[in-house]
């Protein structure tokens, strides 16, 4: 229930203008958002580089109504990918792009206009040698975002795609997308979904998970195991072993500020471990999927916001 309610939060523009006079440095925030400008993600991204840990970054942003919104959102990527370069961080680092910051929910031209920024953030990232990985959003977007992705591949075949266990679906998809180049980001799901498409037990989505997991590890594709639940990253290890997958042919990923210990025991011993740092203005809905995920922050988040 509270974690649905938090959900309806993060669309609510009354609450969000409260919250966003939280500055991004008090700690409810930047435990999850290392800052809003280019520096300061570029600096969280050294320092997570120096302990082996490899990263990518999100520009915060979502639901663009507008082509000037669209544009800006993509001048950052572009932007931050040009700062990655000079600061010899690229090939730690890759970039994840909400295709709804960069226009998809637009009337009549969404769907042209963000693969056509989209290919302009995968033109920027192949010169200068990494990566981009399509974040997935809620489930009527699903379908449109596997389409763009298809239509990104052609060209920029390095795309990778994310998959949530929540969604029925999502078994089925994995079987599409494990074939050999394919790289698919595993994550449980963070949005608020009717149950008609979607598992609401935890239960359940563990269980598609697994699932999920075994087609992935199975496949020909490189599977990126994003999660934070320590069951989940043991069954994957014991999947790898099982299906014989060589070292470095899956990676864990964690977002930024959750587990950072575990990040690091994952990266010492070898794993490839990636973290997911977001940064930009936008950070309230990010923030409010964090803390849906986890309401035992909310007493300090509710202190945070009443000493403004
Ligand atoms: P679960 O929620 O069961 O948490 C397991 C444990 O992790 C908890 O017991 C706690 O210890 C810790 N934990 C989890 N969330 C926490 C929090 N907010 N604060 C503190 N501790 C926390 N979703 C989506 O819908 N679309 C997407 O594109 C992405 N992209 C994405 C990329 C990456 C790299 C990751 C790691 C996750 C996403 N997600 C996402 C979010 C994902 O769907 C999911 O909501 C979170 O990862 C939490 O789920 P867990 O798998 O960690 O399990």
């Amino acid at each position: 229930m509270l974690r649905q309610g938090l959900l309806l939060l993060a669309k609510s523009r009354q609450v969000k203008e409260l919250v966003t006079r939280l500055p991004v440095s008090s700690g409810i925030v930047s435990r999850y958002v290392p800052g809003e400008r280019i520096a300061e993600v570029v600096a969280a991204t050294r320092t997570l580089a120096e302990d082996g840990r490899l990263i990518t970054i999100d520009f915060l942003g979502e639901d663009t109504t507008d082509e000037d919104q669209a544009e800006a959102t993509v001048t950052a990527y572009l932007d931050l990918l040009e700062a990655l370069s000079a600061e010899g961080l690229s090939r730690n680092a890759e970039v994840s792009v909400k295709l709804s910051a960069i226009g998809q929910a637009l009337p009549e031209v969404g769907v042209k206009l963000s693969l056509e920024n989209a290919r302009r953030i995968c033109r920027a990232a192949r010169n200068t040698g990494t990566t981009v990985t399509l974040d997935m959003e809620d489930h009527t977007t699903t379908d449109q975002t596997l389409e763009t992705l298809r239509e990104l591949r052609k060209d920029f075949p390095e795309t990778g795609a994310v998959v949530q266990a929540y969604l029925r679906r999502t078994e089925d998809d994995c079987r599409a997308l494990a074939f050999e180049g394919s790289r698919v980001r595993l994550c449980k799901g963070a949005y608020n979904e009717p149950e008609t498409v979607a598992f609401v037990d935890r239960h359940e989505v563990d269980k598609s998970y697994v699932r999920c997991l075994k087609v992935l590890m199975a496949g020909q594709g490189y599977p990126m195991v994003a999660t934070h639940d320590p069951r989940m990253i043991k069954i994957a290890g014991a999947l790898a072993t099982r299906f014989d997958r060589a070292p470095g042919s899956y990676e864990y990923q964690m977002l930024f500020g959750i587990r950072t210990e575990e990040q690091k025991r994952l990266a010492a011993a070898g794993e490839r471990m990636r973290v997911y740092v977001p940064f930009g203005a936008e950070w309230y809905g990010y923030l409010m999927r964090r803390l849906a995920e986890r309401p035992a922050n909310l007493t300090f988040f509710l202190r945070s916001l009443l000493s403004q």
